[in-house]
């Protein structure tokens, strides 16, 4: 239910949002990603091409975007997140944006699970929008 909620107001942020520019601003997105993600995230394409140099921590995010969750063959992922992938989970606008902003509270809710509990300790308080469509842009699935 909580869920439904954070989605309805992802969906309000955009909306007002939406007011100044049509969706998430790539370019914004792109130096966030750089201040934000890289420390534990890297960008590397299906030909082994390094976009953006990062961190091992978490997975390679290129192609996140339309992807299963937890789908990223050599990473051990934590358990819930494998779970919300075998239950279905896929990583589009509204599920991306939530995930980023509460990895934990967002799979929560996604299993319904109170003890479900996320690898990525880090929430993004702004900016999600941009961040997604950095990251759609890359495989243009916008
Ligand atoms: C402190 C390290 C850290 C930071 C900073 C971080 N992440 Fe993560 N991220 C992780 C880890 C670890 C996982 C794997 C989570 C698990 O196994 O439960 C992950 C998983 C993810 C996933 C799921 C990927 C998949 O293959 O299903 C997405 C999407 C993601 N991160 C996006 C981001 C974005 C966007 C940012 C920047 C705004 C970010 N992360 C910042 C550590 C981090």
């Amino acid at each position: 239910m909580k869920f439904k909620i954070a989605t309805a107001l992802v969906a309000v942020t955009l909306a007002g949002s939406a007011v100044a520019q049509e969706a998430g601003d790539a370019a914004a997105g792109e130096d966030l990603f750089g201040k934000r993600c890289r420390s534990c995230h890297m960008i590397v394409d299906d030909s082994g091409a390094t976009i953006v140099k990062g961190g091992r921590t978490g997975p390679n995010l290129y192609g996140v975007i339309g992807r299963e969750a937890a789908s990223v063959k050599d990473y051990r992922y934590k358990k819930s997140i494998e779970e919300a992938g075998e239950k279905g989970l896929v990583w589009d606008e509204a599920s991306f944006e939530a995930y980023v902003q509460d990895p934990t509270g967002f799979l929560r809710e996604y299993l319904d699970d109170k003890g479900a509990r996320s690898g990525m300790t880090f929430k993004l308080r702004e900016g999600a929008p941009d961040v997604y469509a950095y990251l759609a842009s890359l495989t243009g699935e916008m």
